[in-house]
C-alpha cells in the first residue's frame, strides 16, 4: 500500500517519541522506507540505535555533519521524499516551524523543504490550548501543513484532555490519506453509524444497544483506502476515526438532515441502528410517576433514511449498503429489506442477544444483492469492515 514511498521521520522531544518505533515498524511493514532524523531532545525519549535498526537506516542528528553534506546535502535531504512526518510535533517545533526558524537540523529540513509535510501533534493539554499554539496551528494549516491529532485522552504527566499523540496505526493512516493512496481515492462515502436516541422528555430517551463498532471499523477501512469520508454518528462512547470528517447526532431526524447535506457521494453505507419511532410530542416537563397504573406514549414513525437515499432521482449515490438488523428468518425478512427499501447490497446480521453481535467486537454477516446471497464466517468487525470495502472499492472502480 505504502510500496516504494519514502517518508522522512523527524522525531521531535516529547514522551510520545517512544510510539516512533511501532510506527517505522508498521510503514516498513507497508512498503514504505523510512529516513530517520532525531532532534537534539528527541535524543533523550528515544536511541539513535534503536531508531537506526528499526528502520534500517542513517539516523540524520546533526546540522553540521560535513560527511553529510558531501553525501546527501540537507537540502536534498528536505526534498528527497514524498512527505515529511513529525513525530511527536512538540510546542516547541510547531513554533519553530510557524515563525520560520532554523536553528537545527529538524527546523531547517522544515524550511527548506518542498515536500508536503504532516505533523502528529503530542502535549500537555494546557499547552495544547495556550493561545500561542492555537496561533501557530491556525498559521501552519494555512500554510499547508496536514495535522493528525492530537486525540483526547490521559498523558503521561497525569493530566487528561486533549494533547496525546494519536496512535501509530491512525498516523500511517493519515500517511495513505496524505499521499492520496488507494483503491477509493477520489471517492467520498458518508457512512453512518451507532444508535439514535429520541427524546422522550428532558431526562429519558428512547435507544438501543449499538455502539457504532461496526460503523466505525468501515469509516476506518475507507479511509485506509483513500476515501474521503464523512462520518455521521448517532451517540457512543467509542472514539471516532481521525481523518473522517465527523458529524455527531444525536435522533433520526438530526442523522437524517446531516445525511441530505452530505450528499453527493460515491457511496453510502448506512449502518446505522436508527429507532423506527419517536414520540408524538417531546413532554418538556419530566414525565411524572402518578398513581395511574399504566403510561401510553404515542409513538410516530421516523424517517426510512436508507430508503430515502436508494430512491433518490438525482445525484444518487452509485452505490448504496445498508444493513439489517434481525432476530428470526434473516435471510427472508433482510431480502425483503432489500427489494422494499431498494439499496444496492444488504449486509444482514443475527442480533439474538446470545450472537453476542450487537454491542460485541465480532460479527457474522450475510451479504445480499440482486447477484445473490454470500455467508461470510463470523470475524471480528474490522475484519468485516475490511472485507466490505474490498468488495466496495471493486464494485466503484468498475463503474
Ligand atoms: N434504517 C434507516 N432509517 C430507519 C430505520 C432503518 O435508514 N428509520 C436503515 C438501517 O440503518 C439499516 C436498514 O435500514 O441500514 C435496516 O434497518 P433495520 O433496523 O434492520 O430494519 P428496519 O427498516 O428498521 O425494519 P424492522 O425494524 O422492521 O426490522
Amino acid at each position: 500500500m505504502l510500496n516504494g514511498k519514502k517518508i522522512l521521520l523527524i522525531i521531535g522531544g516529547g514522551i510520545a517519541a517512544f510510539k516512533c518505533h511501532d510506527l517505522i515498524r508498521g510503514l516498513r511493514e507497508a512498503g514504505a522506507s523510512v529516513t530517520p532524523v532525531l532532534t537534539e531532545a528527541g535524543k533523550e525519549f528515544v536511541t539513535p540505535l534503536s531508531i537506526s535498526v528499526l528502520s534500517g537506516s542513517k539516523v540524520y542528528v546533526d546540522l553540521f555533519d560535513l560527511e553529510d553534506e558531501t553525501q546527501m546535502g540537507h537540502i536534498e535531504l528536505s526534498r528527497n521524499s514524498d512527505l515529511i512526518v513529525i513525530v511527536p510535533a512538540t510546542a516547541d517545533l510547531l513554533a519553530k516551524m510557524a515563525s520560520g526558524l532554523a536553528n537545527d537540523l529538524a527546523s531547517t529540513l522544515l524550511l527548506a523543504t518542498d515536500t508536503e509535510v504532516l505533523a502528529a501533534p503530542a502535549m500537555n493539554v494546557r499547552m495544547w490550548e495556550h493561545l500561542a499554539t492555537r496561533r501557530n496551528i491556525q498559521l501552519l494549516k494555512k500554510d499547508g501543513i496536514g495535522f493528525i491529532g492530537p486525540v483526547e485522552g490521559s498523558m503521561a504527566c497525569g493530566e487528561f484532555g486533549f494533547g496525546r499523540m494519536a496512535e501509530p496505526e491512525q498516523i500511517i493512516t493519515a500517511i495513505k490519506k496524505k499521499l492520496s493512496l488507494g483503491k477509493l481515492k477520489g471517492k467520498h462515502i458518508v457512512v453512518t453509524s451507532g444508535p439514535t436516541h429520541e427524546q422522550i422528555d428532558p431526562v429519558r430517551f428512547i435507544g438501543n444497544l449499538s455502539s457504532g463498532t461496526q460503523g466505525n471499523q468501515i469509516a476506518v477501512a475507507l479511509l485506509n483506502e483513500g476515501a474521503r469520508v464523512t462520518l455521521i454518528s448517532g451517540p457512543t462512547h467509542i472514539e471516532l476515526p481521525l481523518g473522517a470528517e465527523i458529524k455527531r447526532v444525536e435522533s433520526a431526524n438530526e442523522m437524517f438532515k446531516e445525511v441530505k447535506k452530505s450528499l453527493p457521494a460515491d457511496a453510502f453505507v448506512m449502518v446505522a441502528a436508527v429507532a423506527d419511532w419517536k414520540t408524538k410530542e417531546f413532554s418538556k416537563s419530566k414525565i411524572k410517576k402518578n398513581s395511574d397504573k399504566e403510561l401510553v406514549l404515542k409513538l410516530i414513525k421516523n424517517p426510512d433514511i436508507l430508503e430515502y437515499v436508494s430512491k433518490l432521482k438525482k445525484d444518487r449515490p452509485k452505490l448504496v449498503v445498508g444493513f439489517a438488523a434481525e432476530t428470526d428468518d434473516l435471510i427472508a425478512n433482510a431480502t425483503e429489506k432489500l427489494n422494499r427499501k431498494k439499496c444496492d447490497w444488504i449486509v444482514a446480521n443475527d442480533i439474538r442477544p446470545e450472537t453476542n453481535i450487537m454491542g460485541g467486537t465480532e460479527n457474522a454477516v450475510i451479504l445480499i444483492s440482486n447477484a445473490g446471497v454470500e455467508k461470510w464466517e463470523r470475524m471480528d468487525k474490522s475484519e468485516v469492515a475490511l472485507k466490505l470495502v474490498g468488495l466496495m472499492a471493486k464494485k466503484l472502480n468498475l463503474s
